[in-house]
């Protein structure tokens, strides 16, 4: 694959970062945009810009042509069974606030159980903490082994008759460690368990079929998958759908408002309140084209080489301790180095335009259980090769000297 072609689709590597050519490994955190994404977006406004769903003049109607051709673009990449089960939110965070308030107004009470696990990052644990103060539901997390892998044993201890969800990550944005889906859902299944997945790191590295995966609900970050910012996806089977609630009040989400009575629009609509971010909804679709023009096998093959490396590369810096060992693992390495803190780092290899995260990366449960209050995470998109991986290698080694250790 020609990384090179790729990363010139990114205007912002056209940059220099204090004096130095961007090595971007934040991904995970949110990837850069490629142009196509970028002139979708000014192309929109300069030229079909209008709200959706509400007039009838010639703009609102390709207006919500178009956003509604992103949302056919979206089922077809998730191999969704119905449009209807793709509805547009603020986030993942929205999304997973949407289905723990909705689902749990409608389907829980006081003692009811939600499975998690110690990997989930706050987007997939406060929204249940809320549930847990408004409904007196119970939070069960089910425990990583030495490895900081999520096993399906662990998950399965843990459910009763009472257990009315499991929600869990799909890759972990701390170790990069691919949950086993299968085993897991096939496990809930079984039990008529719902299970939600939080996909704000697998999204942008596997290859997706809702039908395959069987999952009820799937959660999706626009912004870490090359496309806009202020954008959330959440697929739910249209059965859920159906029957959730709304989760928000407003307009275009109701069919008759009457001073006594309302009825709301069926699924999407009725999840999709108020103004909708048309065209990050619309740059969405162009950021889909633009993953399979490449195509999601040549870029887990890529980031899969580039992840090889880098993990052999920093094994051999006997500084470095790597946060979790997955045997499945994508896209993300942690670490720590002693003596150094991983703010430090991350303020040192910025010097080299190296991007990196730094802190507990919204996961404090996961570091609280490692014993320390952060890790350095570098993240892989599909601008990233093995040259980034010399100089984050290198820069990591003048940390070293910077605090004489
Ligand atoms: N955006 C967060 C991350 O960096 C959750 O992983």
């Amino acid at each position: 694959m020609n990384i090179k072609s790729i990363k010139s689709q990114f205007p912002i590597f056209e940059k220099k970062i204090n004096g130095n050519s961007l090595v971007y490994l934040d991904s995970a955190n949110s990837s850069q945009k490629p142009r196509a994404v970028i002139n979708r977006l000014s192309h929109f406004y300069e030229n079909e810009f209008s709200n959706v769903g509400r007039s009838v003049h010639s703009l609102a109607v390709t207006a919500t042509n178009r956003f509604e051709e992103s949302r056919d673009i979206i089922k077809n990449f998730l191999n969704a069974k119905h449009r209807e089960e793709i509805i547009f939110t603020k986030g993942a965070t929205e999304s997973i606030n949407l289905v723990a308030s909705s689902y749990g107004d409608k389907f829980m009470k006081e003692g009811d159980e939600i499975i998690l696990t110690e990997l989930e990052h706050h987007s997939n644990y406060v929204p249940w903490h809320y549930l847990r103060d408004k409904k007196g539901a119970v939070i069960k997390f089910a425990k990583l082994n030495e490895n900081l892998e999520i096993k399906t044993d662990e998950i399965k201890k843990l459910i009763t008759n009472k257990t009315k969800m499991i929600a869990l990550t799909h890759i972990s944005n701390v170790t990069g460690g691919i949950s086993p889906l299968e085993e897991i859902i096939d496990l809930a299944n079984s039990k008529k368990i719902p299970v939600l997945i939080d996909g704000t790191q697998g999204a942008p590295h596997l290859k997706l079929d809702m039908q395959k995966i069987g999952c009820d609900f799937y959660v999706i970050s626009c912004h870490k998958m090359y496309g806009p910012n202020g954008l959330g996806i959440l697929y739910g089977k249209k059965k859920w759908l159906d029957l959730l609630p709304p989760y928000q009040g407003g307009g275009g989400m109701i069919d008759e408002v009457k001073k006594e009575t309302i009825t709301f629009a069926e699924t999407p609509t009725k999840f999709e309140a108020g103004t909708m971010q048309t065209a990050e909804v619309v740059a969405m679709g162009e950021a889909v084209k633009f993953i399979e023009s490449i195509g999601l096998k040549k870029i887990l093959d890529h980031e899969n080489q580039v992840l090889n490396y880098a993990l052999e590369r920093l094994k051999k810096n006997n500084s470095i301790k790597l946060i979790g060992n997955p045997e499945n693992k994508a896209s993300v390495l942690s670490f720590t180095i002693k003596g150094i803190h991983p703010h430090d780092i991350a303020t040192i290899l910025d010097e080299d335009g190296v991007a990196i995260r730094a802190g507990h990366h919204c996961c404090q449960i996961l570091h609280e259980k490692i014993g320390v209050s952060a890790t350095a995470r570098a993240s892989l998109g599909i601008y990233n090769d093995k040259d980034d991986i010399d100089v984050l290698d290198s820069s990591i080694k003048k940390c070293r000297k910077v605090f004489n250790i």
